[in-house]
């Protein structure tokens, strides 16, 4: 069992109720707040109910039996008690540019420094939920995929002024939870993972628009094919390591269709240096 920190889930929807069983699975104290209580309630009958057949189908995560995972997690009935005193808030409201904005400028005035205050936002940049808060250097993005008790990476998103040793902290606890944090040196408009989805999604659209393939075998090319795949080897390492062995092949097939960034040999040289560096 990790510990007995405290960790506060702010909402308590699909998002919220998966970020309660991933850190109930090592142990926290996680406190589940919602404005609407149903919610909570709710949401505890759920949990209870998945963790009983995790437990049953041998898929439940960390080393506590069910039973003991589900006394980490308990319901609340204000904020306060929710985020006070708590080492992580995870932030899973509705996605509105304004409610966030309202919930973290009250959870702001209810943690001291040491509480790591992070977003599930799917687009909204970590600068405009932060902009006026007094701890605006503890708020960062931990962008989950759904559904996030089966899909472990989480994008992570510091804000201009998010202190590095939020990113570190962020960084140590998803990885402590058992997810895998991927963590981008600044925002960007889509992050990362929105950008190459709706690159995927255009040039699907693309094809389909044009007549070149029908919408049944895009869907069985990215589910049997490229995302098949991709679950063991992304994108880069597959083009380092395609046919004969390096970028040319991808050059050669690709001569039609080939982005500027990789006809550039300084992007190729970076990139698979990278590659070689770094234990994929
Ligand atoms: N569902 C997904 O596929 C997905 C994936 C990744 C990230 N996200 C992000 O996670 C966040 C939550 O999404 P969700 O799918 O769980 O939504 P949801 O609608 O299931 O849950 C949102 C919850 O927030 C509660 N809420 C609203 N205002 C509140 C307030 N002021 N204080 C406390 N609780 C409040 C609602 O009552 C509701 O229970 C969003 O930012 C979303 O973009 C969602």
């Amino acid at each position: 069992m990790t510990s007995n920190e405290k960790i506060g889930i702010v909402g308590s929807g699909f998002i919220g109720r998966s970020w309660a069983m991933l850190f109930a699975s090592v142990g926290y104290d996680v406190c589940m707040y919602d404005v609407q209580e149903k919610q909570v309630s709710d949401a505890l009958k759920e949990i209870h109910r998945q963790l009983t057949n995790l437990e049953t189908t041998g898929l439940l995560k960390g080393k506590l039996t069910a039973a003991e995972q589900k006394k980490c997690i308990r319901g609340v009935t204000s904020l306060k008690e929710c985020v006070q005193g708590a080492k992580h808030v995870q932030e899973s409201v509705f996605e509105d540019l304004e409610v966030k904005k309202k919930v973290l400028m009250e959870i702001d005035q209810l943690v001291g420094p040491e509480t790591v205050m992070a977003s599930s936002s799917s687009c909204i940049p970590p600068s405009k939920l932060s902009a006026d808060l007094t701890h605006k250097a503890n708020v960062i993005l931990a962008h989950p995929y759904n559904p996030p008790y089966y899909v472990p990476a989480v994008e992570v998103v510091p804000a201009p002024w998010t202190s590095q040793d939020v990113v570190a902290r962020t960084r140590a606890i998803l990885t402590e939870i058992g997810q895998v944090p991927v963590v981008l040196t600044r925002e960007h408009p889509g992050f990362a993972s929105g950008r190459i989805q709706y690159a995927i999604l255009n040039e699907c659209v693309n094809l389909v628009k044009s007549g070149v393939i029908s919408v049944q075998d895009v869907e069985a090319l990215m589910k049997h094919g490229l995302g098949y795949r991709y679950t063991w080897m992304g994108p880069l390492e597959t083009a380092v390591l395609n046919a004969n062995g390096d970028w040319d092949y991808d050059i050669q097939v690709c001569k039609f269709y080939i982005l500027k960034s990789i006809k550039e040999s300084s992007a190729l040289v970076k990139v698979e240096k990278q590659l070689l560096e770094c234990s994929l």
